[in-house]
Protein backbone atom coordinates (compact mmCIF):
# COMPACT_ATOMS: atom_id res chain seq x y z
CA UNK A 1 0.00 0.00 0.00
CA UNK A 2 1.96 3.33 -1.25
CA UNK A 3 2.25 6.08 1.04
CA UNK A 4 0.37 9.07 1.13
CA UNK A 5 2.19 12.39 0.26
CA UNK A 6 0.91 15.60 1.06
CA UNK A 7 0.78 18.59 -1.96
CA UNK A 8 0.36 22.34 -1.95
CA UNK A 9 -2.07 21.44 -4.96
CA UNK A 10 -4.14 20.42 -1.85
CA UNK A 11 -4.33 23.49 -0.01
CA UNK A 12 -7.25 25.64 0.47
CA UNK A 13 -5.93 28.65 1.92
CA UNK A 14 -8.01 28.68 4.84
CA UNK A 15 -5.02 27.66 7.45
CA UNK A 16 -7.49 25.28 9.88
CA UNK A 17 -8.80 23.46 7.45
CA UNK A 18 -5.68 23.03 5.50
CA UNK A 19 -3.16 22.17 8.94
CA UNK A 20 -6.24 19.47 9.66
CA UNK A 21 -5.92 18.36 6.01
CA UNK A 22 -1.90 17.68 6.80
CA UNK A 23 -2.54 16.00 10.25
CA UNK A 24 -5.42 13.83 8.68
CA UNK A 25 -2.27 12.51 5.46
CA UNK A 26 -0.03 11.77 8.79
CA UNK A 27 -2.48 9.88 10.54
CA UNK A 28 -3.66 8.13 7.33
CA UNK A 29 0.08 7.25 6.71
CA UNK A 30 0.32 6.12 10.44
CA UNK A 31 -2.93 3.34 10.19
CA UNK A 32 -0.97 2.61 6.30
CA UNK A 33 2.63 1.96 7.89
CA UNK A 34 0.71 0.07 11.05
CA UNK A 35 -0.95 -2.54 8.21
CA UNK A 36 2.31 -3.13 6.01
CA UNK A 37 4.26 -3.61 9.44
CA UNK A 38 1.28 -6.28 10.28
CA UNK A 39 0.78 -4.57 13.68
CA UNK A 40 -1.23 -6.78 16.77
CA UNK A 41 -4.87 -5.39 16.44
CA UNK A 42 -4.37 -3.44 19.45
CA UNK A 43 -2.49 -0.48 17.43
CA UNK A 44 -4.27 -0.92 14.38
CA UNK A 45 -7.39 -0.52 16.54
CA UNK A 46 -5.60 2.23 18.69
CA UNK A 47 -4.85 4.48 14.82
CA UNK A 48 -8.12 3.45 13.62
CA UNK A 49 -10.07 5.47 16.18
CA UNK A 50 -7.38 8.17 15.73
CA UNK A 51 -8.24 8.26 12.51
CA UNK A 52 -12.50 8.04 13.25
CA UNK A 53 -12.39 10.93 15.69
CA UNK A 54 -10.05 13.18 13.86
CA UNK A 55 -12.05 12.61 10.28
CA UNK A 56 -15.30 13.49 12.43
CA UNK A 57 -14.06 16.31 14.06
CA UNK A 58 -12.34 17.89 10.59
CA UNK A 59 -15.49 17.28 8.58
CA UNK A 60 -17.19 18.89 11.58
CA UNK A 61 -14.32 22.22 10.97
CA UNK A 62 -15.23 22.53 7.46
CA UNK A 63 -19.10 22.59 8.04
CA UNK A 64 -18.88 24.65 10.68
CA UNK A 65 -16.54 27.23 8.31
CA UNK A 66 -18.96 26.60 5.68
CA UNK A 67 -21.99 27.68 7.12
CA UNK A 68 -20.14 30.40 8.89
CA UNK A 69 -18.97 31.69 5.56
CA UNK A 70 -22.08 31.56 3.77
CA UNK A 71 -21.40 28.74 1.28
CA UNK A 72 -23.72 28.12 -1.38
CA UNK A 73 -22.59 24.59 -2.19
CA UNK A 74 -23.04 23.91 1.36
CA UNK A 75 -25.55 20.87 1.63
CA UNK A 76 -23.62 18.96 -1.06
CA UNK A 77 -20.88 19.32 0.65
CA UNK A 78 -22.52 18.01 4.00
CA UNK A 79 -23.66 15.09 1.81
CA UNK A 80 -20.33 14.01 0.89
CA UNK A 81 -19.39 14.16 4.00
CA UNK A 82 -22.37 12.13 5.55
CA UNK A 83 -21.18 9.18 2.93
CA UNK A 84 -17.54 9.52 4.21
CA UNK A 85 -18.27 8.84 7.63
CA UNK A 86 -20.84 5.60 7.27
CA UNK A 87 -17.73 4.02 5.36
CA UNK A 88 -15.98 5.19 8.05
CA UNK A 89 -17.67 3.71 10.37
CA UNK A 90 -18.59 0.41 8.27
CA UNK A 91 -14.35 0.20 8.15
CA UNK A 92 -14.37 -0.02 11.68
CA UNK A 93 -16.95 -2.31 11.96
CA UNK A 94 -15.21 -4.90 9.63
CA UNK A 95 -12.29 -4.10 11.46
CA UNK A 96 -14.58 -5.68 14.48
CA UNK A 97 -15.27 -8.76 13.10
CA UNK A 98 -11.90 -9.23 11.37
CA UNK A 99 -12.39 -8.62 7.72
CA UNK A 100 -8.55 -7.68 6.32
CA UNK A 101 -8.71 -3.68 5.74
CA UNK A 102 -5.99 -3.21 3.91
CA UNK A 103 -7.45 -2.98 0.42
CA UNK A 104 -10.56 -1.34 1.64
CA UNK A 105 -8.50 1.52 3.31
CA UNK A 106 -6.78 1.95 0.35
CA UNK A 107 -9.63 2.45 -1.77
CA UNK A 108 -11.86 4.72 0.25
CA UNK A 109 -8.44 7.47 1.08
CA UNK A 110 -7.52 7.17 -2.97
CA UNK A 111 -11.20 7.74 -3.66
CA UNK A 112 -11.64 10.96 -0.52
CA UNK A 113 -8.06 12.21 -1.95
CA UNK A 114 -9.23 11.84 -5.92
CA UNK A 115 -12.92 13.11 -5.36
CA UNK A 116 -13.32 15.50 -2.28
CA UNK A 117 -9.96 16.67 -1.04
CA UNK A 118 -8.96 17.48 -4.70
CA UNK A 119 -12.64 18.39 -5.74
CA UNK A 120 -15.25 19.78 -3.40
CA UNK A 121 -12.50 21.01 -0.77
CA UNK A 122 -10.92 22.72 -3.16
CA UNK A 123 -14.36 24.80 -4.19
CA UNK A 124 -13.77 26.61 -1.02
CA UNK A 125 -11.04 27.75 -1.61
CA UNK A 126 -12.45 29.46 -4.49
CA UNK A 127 -15.35 30.41 -2.09
CA UNK A 128 -12.87 32.23 0.24
CA UNK A 129 -10.88 33.55 -2.70
CA UNK A 130 -13.96 35.75 -3.77
CA UNK A 131 -15.02 36.73 -0.42
CA UNK A 132 -11.59 37.99 0.11
CA UNK A 133 -11.91 39.89 -3.00
CA UNK A 134 -14.93 41.49 -2.21
CA UNK A 135 -13.88 42.67 1.14
CA UNK A 136 -10.69 44.35 -0.44
CA UNK A 137 -12.76 45.72 -3.16
FE1 LIG B 1 -14.89 18.41 2.82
Amino acid sequence: MPTIHWSSRYETGIPEIDQEHRLLFDTMNDLIAAFRRGDPRPEVRSVLDFLVNYTMGHLQTEEDWMRDHGYPGLETHRLEHEAMKVQVLDLVHQFEVGVDLTMKVTVLMADWLQYHVDGSDLALAEHSRALAEETAS
